[in-house]
């Protein structure tokens, strides 16, 4: 089936804030992280039916480092320090795609910043 985009400025945000200031955004804006470990951005995604399920996270890094993101479905980590490398400008946007297993029905999926300089700038999920 097509992918459902989740839009993160849509979702559940602690420690970071949904801004527009850099264009090429899917939705109405983005996720900017606070530069902080710890803040996430927290999506209810739907599935038809339990199994694995292919997420792409689409994002902006316009600085020179990695952004690592943990990624954690219903609670449990799926991706440990996900890279979010530099795209080089915070209006080149890109995407990351990760497998997790998913329950039928609603599962709380959850990127936390990994490092003190917080997340990337996250537009959506695709899952
Ligand atoms: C800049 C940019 C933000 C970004 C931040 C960061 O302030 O405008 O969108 O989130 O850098 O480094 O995290
Ligand atoms: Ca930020």
């Amino acid at each position: 089936a097509a992918p459902v985009r989740y839009e993160a400025e849509a979702a559940t945000i602690s420690q970071g804030a949904a801004e527009s200031n850099h264009a090429g955004f899917s939705g109405t804006g983005f996720v900017n992280y606070a530069n902080v470990a710890g803040g996430y951005v927290e999506f209810t995604v739907n599935a038809p039916a339990a199994g694995s399920a292919t997420l792409a996270l689409g994002f902006a890094n316009g600085t020179t480092g990695n952004r690592p993101l943990n990624i954690s479905v219903n609670g449990a980590v799926a991706a440990r320090n996900a890279a979010f490398q530099p795209t080089g400008a915070w209006t080149t946007w890109s995407s990351v795609a990760t497998t997790v297993t998913l329950k039928a029905g609603a599962n709380t999926v959850r990127a936390t910043a990994g490092a003190a300089e917080g997340g990337p700038n996250l537009d959506f999920i695709d899952v």
